[in-house]
C-alpha cells in the first residue's frame, strides 16, 4: 500500500512511464476542442488533470482512493482555488464533452458495462472516452507465470483477471468496445500491428455514439 504522495514520485521519476503519459496526454489535447471541459475518471494524484486545466480545458476529477485524493488536493490546490479543476464524487452528473482515464483505471473494473452506461448520461454528442489500459498482449509480461497461464484465456475470452494482482482484469479491446455499445462506439485503437507485442499500455478512443 503506497501513499498518494510515494505513488506520486514514482511514476513522475518513471522514465518510461512518462513517455507513456506524455503521448496518452498529447492524444487527449489534440481530440479535445479548444476550451471543452473534460473529467479525469481515476484522476490519482491530478497530474494530467493539471496539465489540461493548463490548456484551458476545465477539468472535473473523480479518485476513489483517499490517499490520492489527499496528494492531488494538494498538487492541485492553486487550480481547485480558481476552480479551473474542481474534484466531483459519484453519482457523476456534470456534463463533459470527455473522459480520460490515465494509466490502467479501467483495468480496476471486472467489467465495464455498467460504467460506460453511467459515463454515457454525462458525455456529451460527439464526445469521447479515452482510455489507457494494460495491454494484455505485452510480450514483456511473457516472463511471467501469470501471462503464460492466461494466455490460452485471453485468446479464447478476451478477459482474464489475477487474484494476487489486487482484482486487476484485463482485456482485449473487442471486450471493452462491447460494453463500450451501445452509447460509445470504439474509433481507435492505438498501437497497431507489431506494437501490440511490444508496448505495455494500448489507447482506446471511444466516442459517444
Ligand atoms: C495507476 S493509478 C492512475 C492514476 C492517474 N490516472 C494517473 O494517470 O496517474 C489507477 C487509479 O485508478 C483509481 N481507481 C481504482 N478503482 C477505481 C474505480 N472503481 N473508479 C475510478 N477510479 C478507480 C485508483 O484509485 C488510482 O488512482
Amino acid at each position: 500500500m503506497h501513499t498518494g504522495k510515494q505513488y506520486h514520485e514514482f511514476i513522475e521519476t518513471s522514465q518510461r512511464d512518462r513517455v507513456v503519459r506524455e503521448q496518452f496526454q498529447k492524444m487527449a489535447l489534440d481530440l479535445l476542442p479548444a476550451g471543452s471541459n473534460v473529467l479525469d475518471f481515476g484522476a490519482g494524484t491530478g497530474i494530467d488533470a493539471k496539465l489540461y486545466a493548463a490548456n484551458g480545458h476545465p477539468t472535473d476529477v473523480y479518485e476513489p482512493s483517499a490517499a490520492m485524493r489527499d496528494y492531488l488536493l494538494q498538487h492541485c490546490h492553486e487550480e481547485i482555488a480558481r476552480e479551473t479543476i474542481v474534484p466531483v464524487a459519484l453519482p457523476l452528473t456534470r456534463k463533459v464533452h470527455a473522459v480520460v482515464a490515465n494509466f490502467a483505471v479501467l483495468n480496476h473494473f471486472a467489467d465495464h458495462t455498467d460504467l460506460f452506461e453511467e459515463l454515457s448520461a454525462v458525455v456529451r454528442q460527439k464526445g469521447f472516452v479515452l482510455a489507457s489500459m494494460l495491454n494484455p498482449y505485452y510480450l514483456g509480461d511473457a516472463r511471467y507465470g501469470w501471462w503464460r497461464a492466461n494466455i490460452v484465456r485471453l485468446l479464447r475470452y478476451g478477459r482474464y483477471a489475477i487474484a494476487s494482482e489486487s482484482n486487476i482484469h484485463r482485456f482485449s479491446p473487442g471486450i471493452v468496445a462491447r460494453a463500450a455499445s451501445p452509447h460509445f462506439r470504439l474509433e481507435r485503437c492505438f498501437p497497431r500491428g507489431f506494437g501490440w507485442a511490444t508496448e505495455p499500455f494500448m489507447f482506446l478512443l471511444l466516442r459517444r455514439t
